[in-house]
């Protein structure tokens, strides 16, 4: 008995990695890189215009910064772990952009579930990231591929 209880709880237990220090809990989940939402672009080239994994982590300091200090989206922001944000924002970009890295957080339907974010929220978020992909001279195409990769993850952050 002992032992299929343990086989079944291995099963099922939710292999969340641990909170690091400086971090909040969250809810078990498990981790998959289907998580991040989209596929990772394959070769070099984003990942060299984004100026490597230091160039992703200088953008997702200053686009996490910006969207806390935001006029209109800021409240959604507050109360929430900035640090495991800057964390877990730096893999899933690094991810996707080819950069070596692994997506360790929440899929993006249960990161923004009840949240009540809307098109212009989205909008706004999306301006900031422009922001700080401008200020790390990030080109303008290589933008808008990344961009575009991030759209179709509107569905499950936006609700109506
Ligand atoms: C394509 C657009 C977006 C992407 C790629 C994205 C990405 C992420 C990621 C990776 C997380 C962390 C998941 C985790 O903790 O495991 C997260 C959480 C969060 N996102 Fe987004 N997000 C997007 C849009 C938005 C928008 C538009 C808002 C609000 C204006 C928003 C507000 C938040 C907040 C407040 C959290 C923290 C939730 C929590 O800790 O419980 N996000 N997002």
């Amino acid at each position: 008995m002992m032992i299929l209880l343990t086989v079944f709880l291995a099963a099922t237990t939710q292999d969340a990695p641990p909170t690091p220090p400086g971090e909040e809990a969250v809810a078990p989940y498990r981790v998959a890189p289907s998580n991040a939402g989209a596929q990772p672009f394959s070769g070099e080239r984003m990942a060299r215009d984004f100026g490597g994994q230091a160039g992703i982590r200088r953008i997702v300091d200053s686009f996490v910064a910006a969207n806390f200090a935001d006029p209109h989206i800021g409240e959604i922001f507050r109360n929430q772990d900035a640090v495991r944000l800057r964390r877990v924002i730096f893999e899933q970009f690094c991810y996707i952009l080819n950069a070596g890295c692994r997506y360790t957080g929440r899929d993006m339907r249960t990161a923004h579930t009840n949240m009540g974010v809307q098109q212009a929220d989205m909008n706004r978020l999306v301006e900031n990231l422009q922001r700080a992909m401008t200020a790390e001279r990030v080109p303008f195409v290589a933008q808008n591929r990344f961009l575009a990769k991030l759209a179709p993850m509107r569905g499950e952050v936006v609700q109506r």
